[in-house]
């Protein structure tokens, strides 16, 4: 936030406040003008990150609608967000010990602006990653794949950090959104680990750590046998689809299209 300076400062005046305004009006309007001033700051400063949201959530929804409508099949399960609120601002500066103006909270605070995109698969989850980072307006800032590299208690999800443009009546402000892309499984692992984690604020018993690390790395699993079923499917599918065109032919073989070539390289890749 910004600097606060005293009344005389503001007045470019030395002389003591009752001689000039004896009422402490003038003094008592200037600071209720300085009230309004921050409120309005802060107000502008969060609706931003409220708009980041919005950017981002009707982006991923695009592709959501996009897939479901024109592919056969949809790689995203659901979207969820949330916005930080004022308290937890608070409470992060003062427990990293950040500086207090605007601008230091948009340097240090990335994830005023939370999106949460869950995937039905492992390789969904870099897909969907891939689609949104690759778009025109859309800065990654930083990368954090605990999905490749989990972290020690087993959390999963591959977190990105990225700017997008919000267009406000006096044009584009940049605004950092977190986005957290995780799987089913990852999803169900992480919400039960927050509340235990609440549950027992914060001191988690060590038998208890030991068991979710265990059940994280289960879900590990799960994810993978899940990927490998679901690559099954979409070969036999391909497959399918291949003999009904030959049958199509009456039995010649047609020569294959470009699509399916790379399709029959991929599958076979695959099973290798
Ligand atoms: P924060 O300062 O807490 O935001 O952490 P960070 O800046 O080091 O970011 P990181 O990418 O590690 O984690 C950010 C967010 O990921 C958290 O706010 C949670 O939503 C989620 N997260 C990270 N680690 C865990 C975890 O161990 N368990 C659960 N349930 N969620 C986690
Ligand atoms: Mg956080």
């Amino acid at each position: 936030m910004s600097e606060s300076h005293g009344p005389s400062e503001r007045s470019g005046s030395n002389e003591p406040r009752g001689l000039t305004d004896p009422s402490g009006l003038v003094a008592a309007s200037d600071s209720l003008g300085e009230m309004k001033r921050l409120k309005d700051e802060f107000t502008r400063f969060m609706m931003l990150y409220k708009f980041g949201i919005d950017e981002i959530t009707t982006k991923i929804n695009i592709l959501k609608e996009e897939f479901s409508q024109i592919h056969d099949y949809n790689p995203i399960e659901h979207i969820s967000s949330r916005l930080k609120t004022p308290e937890s601002i608070i409470g992060k500066i003062e427990r990293k010990q950040f500086g207090q103006d605007i601008e230091d909270i948009r340097q240090n605070i990335t994830d005023i602006a939370g999106v949460r995109v869950t995937c039905s698969f492992i390789s969904d989850t870099y897909k969907v990653f891939d689609m949104l980072t690759s778009q025109q307006d859309i800065t990654v800032v930083r990368v954090k794949d605990y999905i490749k590299n989990p972290k020690p208690n087993g959390y999963q999800s591959l977190h990105v950090i990225v700017e997008v443009p919000v267009f406000m009546s006096d044009g584009p402000t940049p605004v950092f959104v977190e986005i957290q892309f995780r799987t089913i499984a990852m999803d169900f692992w992480a919400s039960l680990e927050h509340k235990i984690y609440y549950k027992y604020d914060k001191a988690v018993p060590d038998t208890l750590l030991a068991e979710l690390k265990n059940a994280a790395e289960a879900a590990g699993r799960l994810d993978l046998k899940m990927e490998h079923l679901h690559r099954e499917v979409q070969e036999y599918s391909a497959a399918e689809a291949l003999e009904a065109r030959e049958r199509q032919n009456g039995g010649a073989p047609k020569p294959l299209s470009l699509a399916d070539r790379v399709m029959t390289e991929l599958l076979e890749g695959l099973e290798n």
